[in-house]
């Protein structure tokens, strides 16, 4: 199994998820924003997914069958900025992914796609559930890069056979039980890290973006879904018999919105202390709600969230938090010297 990005937050998880159930991971990670020591389950090769010939090599060389595509830029706010970054990396990197995979005739494809590509949808409720047959509008353009990845690889399936499912994730969060892996985004951009940090004090107080959305609070609400239910979507994505030629985008959440407000208060739950916080004005582009309705993921994937309550994505996630690996070295490193951490990155 291929796992482009697999040395990155949702890849690690998802390889684990992987080894556990009989299949063998290659991650292929360029180490932009991946660290190694995520790299637990499986081989590791050292890689850019817009290097066609190291991707041919590695499939080559390991007998890849299937391929699970996370690798890509993340950061929405940065996507504004250098969306030239983004079009060449997420979606550039995706039509070279494509290209090797046709070639070394791998024709099963699970892809990260994202709740961004729905953009914010008219005439909804904040709390009201989007599924997969709304109309696509990104806000971003890191939102455009998924949407013309999903489109990208469903015209390669209509042609060459492949058979793909994107995954459209909604806000994954937490960390793996075991303590062993977790997030570490660096820039960190995300609620509930960005909210531990500032109760644990290694972060800045929080800033809790618009307090007058149309919702029961004033805060925007999102769907958190647990990383290791993440990760069981990916698996349970393989599973599924598909025909040569057919792509499925299915929605990757719980169903339930929770606003800023509340996540901040279930991080002052699970740590005992509170987060500091300051008020700002509303993000643009940042939607009221953005809720999934993940009926066609149970459906089609036979696929539930088990373990995304908000507290238990909290405690986990404050676990890892407060007592991090790979993390933690990279903090000691920080205040050292720069070298280290690029090795530590590989
Ligand atoms: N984190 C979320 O809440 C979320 C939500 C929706 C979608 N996604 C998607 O999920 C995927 C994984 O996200 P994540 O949070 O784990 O991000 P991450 O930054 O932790 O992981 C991305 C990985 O891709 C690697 N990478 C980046 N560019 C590469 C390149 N050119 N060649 C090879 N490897 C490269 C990085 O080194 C990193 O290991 C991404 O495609 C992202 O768009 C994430």
């Amino acid at each position: 199994m291929l796992v482009t990005g697999g040395a990155g937050y949702i890849g690690a998880h998802t390889a684990k998820a992987l080894a556990e159930q009989g299949y063998r991971p290659v991650v292929f990670d360029s180490l932009r924003s991946g660290f190694l020591p995520a790299v637990r389950w499986g081989d590791f090769v050292h890689g850019d997914i817009r290097d066609g010939r190291a991707l041919r090599e590695a499939i080559a060389a390991h007998g890849i069958r299937e391929a699970i595509h996370f690798a890509s830029l993340i950061e929405v706010g940065r996507s504004v900025e250098r969306p030239d970054l983004f079009w060449d990396v997420n979606v550039g990197g995706t039509a070279c992914l494509l290209d090797a995979l046709r070639d070394c005739g791998v024709n099963r494809l699970v892809f990260s796609s994202s709740a961004a590509v729905y953009g914010q949808p008219e005439g909804l409720a904040a709390a009201d559930l989007l599924s997969e047959t709304l109309p696509t509008v990104p806000t971003s353009p890191y939102g455009d890069t998924k949407l013309a990845c999903e489109r990208m690889i469903a015209a390669y399936c209509r042609a060459f056979g492949l058979s793909a499912v994107a995954l459209r994730y909604f806000n994954a969060a937490g960390a793996d039980p075991s303590g062993l892996i977790g997030e570490a985004h660096d820039p960190e951009t995300h609620l509930i890290p960005l909210a531990i940090a500032a109760a644990l004090g290694t972060g800045k107080p929080l800033t809790v973006f618009g307090q007058d959305f149309p919702t029961p609070d004033g805060s925007c609400l999102r769907d958190y879904i647990h990383v290791t239910d993440l990760a069981a979507a990916h698996v349970a994505a393989l599973d599924v018999e598909l025909p040569a030629g057919a792509f499925e985008a299915v929605n990757v959440g719980t169903g339930r919105g929770w606003s800023v407000l509340e996540a901040i208060e279930a991080v002052e739950r699970a740590l005992c202390r509170p987060v500091p916080r300051t008020l700002g004005a509303r993000r643009a582009g940042d939607p009221p709600g953005l809720v999934a309705d993940p009926s066609r993921a149970r459906t089609l994937l036979g696929w539930s969230p088990v373990r995304s309550s908000l507290d238990q994505i909290v405690q986990d996630a404050a676990r890892w938090h407060a007592d991090q690996r790979y993390g933690r070295s990279v903090k000691v490193n920080l205040e050292g010297n720069k070298e280290t951490i690029s090795s530590l990155r590989g």
